[in-house]
């Protein structure tokens, strides 16, 4: 047997070349408040749940009263009157998850002669990747609405798609990619006008936005949202393996269960997806919940808010450099100005990289040709966490000294890699890489192991060149390798 210091020590060691999740200096994944006490709250508490069973809290009660009181400061905070209710789920990928589901069996219940058909989940598509997911594991047809140019969301668009095989409408409060509020308002007025439930999925800014100033209204007081998903493992400061998701009435809510008393073994009641899990996450968000409650929130936000100013006036300021759209909240999304010419560019893949060198990490987002042809520029996304504050002016300069340093460089060309795998058969309608084949591919592309601080430019622009399906299959390939013994 091994020692136990020897497991930790060697554990300690695999840790040091993570990535650093507290400090501010990963701008996506983490989610630093800046409060030590914090983490140490949520880490006792989640010791006193982790021997029970989140399967049943009627035989461990504690359980059930936690998720009490996280639903009741979620219903506040989003102003949901007394039928507003929902469940704890353990991130924003099952909430998500969850509030398709629930929609698709109102549906299928309110159209009983349709059984055959697969209706329609109609999302912009900035909307978070999780629904593409739902739709396919739940059987719709994803119908994504194109974005403007400037990444802002069309209500007149979503409310064409809408017809009487849409399940569901997902808006964004802020959506991922871009950081923009979509129009919320008047797309959930057109759905409850057809009868059709919409979506609100405030995963990413929903323990932000409550306590931003000046917002249009973009929760439960919204006529026409009939559910909300918010993860208290963003902007609630808990460790992940947490997240809410409220329904307008009970009968929805009840849509999202699974229960069966049609086996041998004991009565299965289920309101997530997963039977047994852990009460740890649950616990330790209910722990900082009542330690913030709404003051220390709006605290918290406050610090974003500067943040937020702040790096807005400074890429003003950058020449080849804006922000994409009209962000609110927590998240921006940098792109090069094309008002500019070539040479001022600056190119946000680029930049990205060239940040990893001053200790900052920033999110590549590739650029992407919607359905209709039109093509959304590449972008870097920045998460802002409260602790960002304190580091603010050493962020901006090494922002504007990393422009500086890469101002002009044209986008990473792939073309080479693009024309072999054209020549070999793969892509749209052709062939799919086996994993060997897209094993070596990425190897000859220089991406067969990516680490922390690895540039990722050309990876990047690999995956805007090439057809989908095969990006799709190298990317599997990229992170199946990576744990594979
Ligand atoms: C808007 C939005 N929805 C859903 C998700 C999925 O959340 P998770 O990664 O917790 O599954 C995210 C994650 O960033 C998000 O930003």
């Amino acid at each position: 047997m091994t020692a136990p210091d020897e497991i930790l020590t060697r554990l300690q060691r695999l840790r040091a070349g993570d990535a650093p999740t507290h400090g501010g200096r990963v701008l996506s994944y983490v989610y630093d408040s800046g409060r030590p006490e914090l983490d140490e709250l949520a880490e006792r508490a989640a010791a006193l749940a982790r021997p029970l069973n989140g399967l049943d809290p009627t035989v461990f009660p504690s359980i059930a009263a936690m998720e009490r009181d996280l639903i009741a400061f979620a219903r506040r905070s989003f102003h949901g009157g007394g039928s507003v209710v929902g469940s704890v789920t353990s991130g924003g990928t099952e909430s998500c998850l969850l509030a398709v589901k629930t929609a698709r069996d109102l549906w299928r219940r309110a159209h009983p002669n349709r059984a055959h058909e697969r209706p329609r989940l109609v999302a912009p598509q900035t909307a978070h990747a999780a629904f593409q997911k739902a739709a396919g594991l739940f059987d719709l047809q994803f119908d994504p609405v194109p974005c403007r140019a400037d990444g802002g969301v069309d209500a007149a668009a979503m409310i064409d798609r809408m017809g009487d095989d849409v399940a569901l409408v997902v808006v964004s409060a802020p959506a991922y990619p871009t950081g923009e509020l979509d129009p919320i308002a008047p797309v959930a007025a057109a759905a409850a006008d057809r009868g059709i439930s919409c979506h609100v999925d405030a995963c990413f800014g929903g323990f932000v936005l409550p306590w931003w100033p000046e917002l249009p209204a973009w929760d439960f007081r919204v006529r026409g949202v009939t559910s909300l998903s918010a993860d208290l493992h963003k902007f609630g400061y808990a460790p992940k393996g947490v997240s809410v998701l409220l329904h307008r009435g009970r009968r929805r809510h009840r849509a999202q269960f699974f229960a069966t008393t049609r086996w041998a073994g004991y009565p299965v009641v289920n309101p997530t997806l997963l039977g047994s899990r852990s009460a740890s996450p649950t616990a330790a968000a209910w722990a900082i919940v009542q330690h913030l409650g709404s003051r220390g929130y709006a605290e918290l936000t406050g610090s974003i808010v500067r943040a937020a100013s702040g790096i807005r006036s400074t890429v003003q300021a950058i020449d080849g450099l804006r922000v994409w759209g009209d962000p609110v909240g927590p998240a921006l999304a940098l792109v090069a100005d094309t008002a500019v010419p070539a040479d001022r560019r600056v190119d946000p893949h680029h930049l990205a990289d060239a940040l990893t060198a001053h200790g900052w990490k920033i999110q590549h987002q590739p650029g992407f040709v919607q359905a209709d042809g039109t093509r959304l520029p590449r972008s870097a996304h920045l998460t802002l966490t409260p602790v960002l504050e304190a580091g603010l002016d050493d962020f901006l300069a090494s922002l504007s000294a990393a422009a500086d340093a890469v101002r002009g460089r044209p986008a990473a060309d792939p073309r080479v890699l693009r024309g072999a795998l054209r020549a070999l058969g793969y892509g749209p309608g052709g062939r799919i890489p086996s994993p060997s084949a897209a094993w070596r591919l990425l190897r000859l592309a220089g991406a067969g192991r990516v680490s922390a601080d690895q540039p990722l430019a050309t990876l990047m622009a690999l995956i805007e060149a090439l057809p989908a399906e095969v990006a799709e299959t190298l990317l599997i390939e990229l992170l199946a390798r990576h744990s594979e013994p």
